[in-house]
């Protein structure tokens, strides 16, 4: 079995039904989860090369797409979905790798932020360098939230005044990590310059 993972194009709209079908299947098997999207709003994800499909074959495994709010200064990568039969097998964190990479590529300097209450989606976005956030750090675009209308713990987030549910937060912040690394390295510099002085001196 070969899984190719790929940004999806005009050659994919034919799986466009299968994707729905799946996002809702799984949704009525777990109780909750991602709610179904129109045909037309995934089309035209995968017509503005935003959007990331998985295949074995000809044979549909896997989606992703990602989404701009806040005037781009927020990137959400959404409606992500493996196959029941292909889970277990590191296809989510390929397709979240790409889907990372394509919002990197696309939106440079946006936040990257995610809502989710699965702990295989947790630990991708850790790896990825996501940490975990209060609602307070993501975006305050209110159509992102009219999103969570849909979902059945929406009451949650109302009778918290939209500051808490049952997800959890996580954002990978470019400037924090561009921060934390230079921030390494100047450290790095200061010990080898320590060690280099203490060796002068036993020298
Ligand atoms: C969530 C989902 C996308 C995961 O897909 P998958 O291809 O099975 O995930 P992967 O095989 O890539 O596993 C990802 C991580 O979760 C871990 N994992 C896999 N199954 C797990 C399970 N049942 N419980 C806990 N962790 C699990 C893996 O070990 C891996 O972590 P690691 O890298 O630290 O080893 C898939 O179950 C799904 O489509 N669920 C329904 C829709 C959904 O919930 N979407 C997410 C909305 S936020």
């Amino acid at each position: 079995m070969k899984i190719d993972v790929m940004i999806a194009s005009e050659k994919h709209l034919k799986y466009v039904g299968t994707i729905n079908d799946t996002i809702d299947e799984s949704a009525k098997a777990r109780g909750t989860g991602i709610a179904r999207r129109t045909d037309e709003y995934i089309t035209d994800k995968i017509n503005k090369g935003k959007a990331i499909i998985a295949l074995n074959g000809e044979e549909f495994v896997g989606f992703c797409y990602i989404e701009s709010w806040g005037h781009d200064k927020f990137v959400a990568n959404s409606g992500l979905i493996v196959k029941p039969t292909y889970r277990g097998l590191g296809v989510a964190k390929r397709i979240k790798r790409a889907a990372f990479d394509l919002s990197r590529q696309k939106y440079p300097s946006a936040k990257l932020f995610g809502l989710t209450t699965g702990e295989q989606v947790m630990r991708i976005n850790t790896d990825l360098g996501y940490v975990p956030v209060t609602f307070a750090k993501l975006t305050d675009d209110n159509q992102f939230w009219a999103g969570c209308k849909s979902c059945v713990n929406y009451d949650i987030l109302q009778r918290t005044n939209m500051t808490k549910c049952l997800c959890i937060g996580m954002v990978y912040d470019p400037e924090e990590i561009a921060k934390k690394a230079a921030d390494q390295k100047a450290n790095e510099k200061k010990q080898s310059s320590k060690i280099i002085r203490l060796l002068k001196k036993v020298i």
